[in-house]
């Protein structure tokens, strides 16, 4: 049984597989037949906007159905342990169980009991890894060759599960990553370049992929001004210039402190193809787990 917790779940081959899938699902549109019978949960204890809708609407194109589990609603709100959660719609034989989780081993401990295809939707600061996978896309879509490529991740990578799935995929494409961010925001411990300042990197890089401060998983305020913040790491067209270098977001975006409104609208901002690519590059992995293991 194939799960998908963390891109190294992978390989090179499988995901190459994946790209070329999401490719041929973006040039012909739906293949309703191909997940017909198949049948999926949702189960999300932590918000989501994106990841939730763009796996519902890859199923949905698939032809698979997809029954969403409102934790709030649940039986875990009267103290069912998650595993306990897991084992019930496991007895209802799903093809594969999709959570999002504020805890980094739940997704795991989950695949290890083997009752279903377990996908990561989002787990703590630990992986995002169809995140990743859509922005290896985008990317590739925009580039072709990804090799000697230099993205600059900038923002709370410290607490970021999109970081994460970023610099451990990125480079085995042949990606060079580099972080830039304030002391609190960096990792402790990182093998990669890294910058506190943007415009020390800006003139080598080809990408910028912009974060947002993960307040949800600060202990405790980390800036009490996030203006003061977004005079440094702000991506504005002042930052930016007209230096031939694409943007990404994996969304939700503070607006004026993550990426400037103009920026935003500007052409070289990907952060709603970065959206739209989700939907093919969920499908080509819900066909993966659920057809191709
Ligand atoms: N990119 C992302 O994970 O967004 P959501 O939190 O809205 O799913």
């Amino acid at each position: 049984m194939q799960h998908l917790i963390a891109t190294n779940d992978f390989s090179i081959e499988q995901i190459n597989n994946i790209l070329q899938d999401a490719a041929r699902f973006k040039n012909n549109g739906y293949m309703p037949a191909l997940l017909r019978n198949k049948l999926l949960f949702t189960l999300f204890f932590e918000n989501s906007t994106r990841t939730r809708s763009s796996f519902e609407v890859a199923a949905k194109k698939l032809g698979a159905s997809v029954i969403h589990l409102d934790p709030s609603k649940s039986s875990t709100s009267k103290g069912e342990t998650i595993e306990d959660t897991f084992v019930n719609l496991g007895a209802m034989h799903p093809n594969g169980v999709i959570i999002r989780h504020s805890s980094n081993e739940i997704p795991q401990a989950l695949a290890d009991m083997n009752m279903a295809p377990v996908i990561n939707a989002g787990a703590g600061n630990y992986a995002h890894p169809t995140q990743a996978l859509l922005d290896l896309f985008t990317l590739q879509e925009h580039f072709g060759s990804l090799e000697g490529k230099h993205v600059a991740i900038v923002g709370d990578i410290a607490n970021s599960r999109v970081a994460s799935s970023a610099i451990s995929l990125l480079p085995r494409f042949g990606v060079k990553v580099s972080l830039v961010a304030p002391a609190p925001f960096m990792p402790i411990e990182t093998k990669l370049t890294h910058y506190e300042k943007l415009e020390d990197v800006i003139d080598k890089v080809d990408v910028i992929m912009s974060l947002r401060a993960q307040l949800e998983r600060h202990k405790t305020p980390i800036f009490e001004d996030y203006d003061t913040y977004a005079s440094h790491y702000c991506i504005t067209p002042k930052v930016l210039g007209d230096r031939d270098i694409i943007i990404m977001h994996p969304g939700p975006v503070m607006r004026n402190i993550d990426i400037s409104d103009e920026i935003l609208n500007d052409n070289r901002c990907k952060v709603l193809t970065q959206v739209t690519n989700g939907v093919f590059v969920r499908m080509a992995v819900l066909k993966m787990l659920l057809l191709d293991s």
